[in-house]
């Protein structure tokens, strides 16, 4: 039998009683071109990241950044300017937290102006390419949810100032979502309802899009990864680049000093002699709170999702398998009676992988300290923890105009 066909399948049954028989011949045919084999992955939520040695990995840290600015800057510069760097900007994301119905990137972070999140992101760019003297590729990546409205906006905006042909867009592929009976739900009678496969297929999503032979033509050999939602988001920054060349790693990632031990961030680490990210919840307080002998954490940097890849690793490793990662969310659905419903909270299970899990398969990785209160100011809420309002604050200490 087929998963839709099942008994307990309320909503499809709801929907398939008021549509014509050529709606649900339609409707049978899009179920059938769906890969349901990720609702398996409820059943192994918990072990998704059974994990296996964590152990600390050494950071380059603000001190020695300074002390070797100039030889890193130069480094990343002359990579810039040789056309070999380009930026991925992570926005399909459907910011459930934030309760938008537009594209995360439309948020208008101004006060007594408008400022838009995509417009600061690309201030943060061009600080960079006017100091390169040379443009960096920029691919942006929606969703079919998102995927209009975000290109719209950029026309719009004139692209804010960034020449309309150092741009691209690329949908990333989308998954089923069910309700925690394991339901599908519905967005309408005719369609279910999809959501955006996480972040973790980015580059696949590219390839998928055609845009390797884009890479290629223009000869990339570092990818900067990166989310839409940090407003003070330095993106292909000269420093980071040159520090993870000069170490001769194959990727970087920015990282915070953690504010505390409970602090709740992801921390770069290595698991199994590979670099890997020990979620918060997975930290013993052991591991959490211990220290090296100068009195700092040994598990000290969380991750604020911007990477630094090569390319030619991204090729390698594209078709592996990531874990899937079965996240509650909030997932508005077509009810048995017909209405529409947007729940206040998390309803059901939505399927992702995430780009931390690319981390872990790079042979290396390194941590490159930032300082938070000039590079950290995520946007998952109105306010509170990361939000609206303490990024507003954050962007005011930066000397940015609201
Ligand atoms: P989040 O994990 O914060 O998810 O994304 P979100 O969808 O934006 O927000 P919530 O959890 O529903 O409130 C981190 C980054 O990854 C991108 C987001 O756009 C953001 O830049 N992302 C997330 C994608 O590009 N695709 C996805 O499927 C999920």
């Amino acid at each position: 039998m087929k998963i839709w066909e099942e008994e307990n399948q309320c909503y499809v049954r709801a929907a398939m009683e008021q549509n014509t028989p050529e709606e649900n011949e339609a409707l049978r045919k899009r179920f059938e071109e769906i890969d349901w084999s990720v609702f398996e992955h409820i059943e192994r939520k918990e072990t998704v990241n059974e994990r296996g040695v964590f152990a600390p990995l050494e950071a380059v840290e603000l001190d020695e950044i300074r002390a070797r600015e100039a030889e890193f800057r130069e480094i990343g510069l002359e990579e810039i300017r040789a056309g070999k760097v380009g930026a991925v900007l992570l926005a399909g994301g459907q910011g459930t937290r934030l309760g938008l119905d537009r594209p995360k990137g439309t948020l208008n972070i101004g006060i007594d102006r408008e400022l838009y999140l995509f417009e600061q992101l690309i201030r943060n760019l061009t600080d960079v390419t006017d100091e390169a003297g040379a443009y960096v590729p920029l691919y942006v990546m929606t969703s079919n949810i998102n995927h209009d409205d975000t290109k719209a906006f950029f026309e719009e905006h004139g692209y804010f100032g960034y020449p309309k042909d150092e741009v691209k867009f690329f949908v990333q592929e989308m998954e089923p979502a069910c309700d925690y009976e394991k339901r599908i739900l519905m967005e309408s009678a005719t369609e279910p309802a999809m959501s955006p496969n996480g972040n973790g297929g980015w580059f696949g999503s590219m390839v998928n899009a055609g845009l390797l032979d884009d890479i290629h033509g223009k000869g990339l050999e570092w990818i900067n990864v990166f989310a839409v939602d940090n407003c003070l988001q330095r993106i292909a920054d000269p420093l980071f680049i040159g520090a993870t060349i000069a170490y001769g790693r194959q990727s970087g990632a920015k990282v915070v000093r953690k504010a505390a031990p409970d602090e709740k961030v992801g921390v770069l680490c290595t698991e199994d002699g590979r670099p890997s990210i020990a979620e918060y919840y997975e930290m013993t307080t052991e591991m959490a709170t211990a220290r090296k002998e100068n009195g700092d954490l040994l598990y000290g940097f969380g991750v604020i999702l911007n990477y630094l890849f090569a390319e030619k690793k991204l090729e390698e490793i594209v078709d592996a398998q990531m874990p899937i990662h079965v996240v509650e969310k909030k997932i508005p659905y077509r009810d048995v009676d017909g209405t529409y419903v947007k729940p206040e909270a998390p309803n059901g299970y939505k399927f992702e992988t995430l780009v931390l899990d690319m981390v872990h398969m790079m042979d290396d990785c390194l941590p490159y300290e930032v300082d938070r209160a000039r590079e950290f100011a995520p946007i998952k809420n109105l306010h509170g923890v990361d939000s609206l309002d303490s990024a507003r604050e954050l962007l005011r200490g930066c000397g940015v105009e609201l």
